[in-house]
């Protein structure tokens, strides 16, 4: 076997695969030739003004909305109509809302059994072990058999992140997590993000959190109108952007 053959078996697989993906919402052109490969364990970080399609982009890739030309595939599985593709890629993408989209009625235990009990099929102890190692890896496990109403914005937001992750999924979207949070609670839910990308966890989060950005991001892709104006390490990216839509953009965010 050659080294060349060897280097590229070990080299991370691109785990999600955008390839000239297009998207009309009616008349209107959302998403334009989109091409993004995510190797696995990859850290991105997407950033745009409001409007730019960062949300569509990342819900296009569990299929909560469809696009209408190019290629999604996702951990080697292509996104077609086909909802046995679009089930077994939901099992591998965990996604966490700005809005933490908790049940009420539901104590946070119950928020995270759910899920593998009635699509993993695990009994109830077994989901409720699991439930419990998450909610003390986002550090609260004491709130376990509390409501969600009876806890923090920052809280609840750790509460979805350990929810999504009893599913063990392979991915993780982050769509503007921090963005409905009182200032003092954002810190949190960063540190909370930030150990998930330690542990080699592949992520693709919007956000307007700059700082995460230099620190935790492989990658930066800056969104306009639809379109992937600019991909580039966070270095690269804050001290060097190419585009003046890039430039404008940050003179806006960082002053
Ligand atoms: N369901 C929808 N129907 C029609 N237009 C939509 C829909 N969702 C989003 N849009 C429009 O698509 C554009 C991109 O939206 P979005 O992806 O949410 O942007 P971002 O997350 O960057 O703010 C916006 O102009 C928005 O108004
Ligand atoms: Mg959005």
């Amino acid at each position: 076997m050659s080294t060349q053959t060897h280097a590229a078996e070990h080299a991370p697989k691109d785990i999600i695969l955008m390839e000239d993906v297009n998207k009309w919402y009616g008349d209107f052109h959302v998403l334009k030739d989109i091409n993004l490969k995510v190797r696995q364990g990859e850290r991105i970080v997407l950033c745009g003004p409001s409007g730019s399609g960062k949300s569509t982009t990342i819900r296009c890739i569990n299929r909560l909305e469809e696009h209408q030309k190019g290629r999604i595939v996702v951990d080697d599985v292509e996104l077609t109509n086909d909802l046995k593709q679009i089930e077994k890629i939901r099992r591998e993408v965990g996604m966490v809302f700005q809005h933490f989209n908790l049940f009420p009625h539901l104590t946070v235990l119950q928020n995270c059994t759910l899920a593998p009990m009635w699509v993993r099929n695990l009994p109830k102890k077994e989901a409720e072990e699991i439930a419990m190692h998450f909610l003390e890896r986002v550090r609260i496990p004491e709130q376990a058999g509390k409501y969600p109403g009876q806890l923090s914005g920052g809280q609840q937001q750790r509460v979805a992140i350990a929810r999504s992750l009893c599913m063990k999924p392979r991915i993780m979207l982050f769509d503007e997590p921090t963005s409905a949070l009182d200032p003092e609670m954002v810190k949190e839910v960063l540190d909370t993000m930030v150990s998930l990308a330690e542990s080699g966890m592949t992520m693709l989060c919007v956000t307007h959190e700059m700082g995460f950005a230099r620190t935790v991001a492989d990658r930066v892709i800056f969104m306009d109108k639809g379109e992937i104006v600019e991909i580039a390490p966070p270095e690269q990216f804050f001290t060097n952007p190419q585009s003046d839509r890039t430039i404008a953009f940050l003179g806006q965010i960082l002053h």
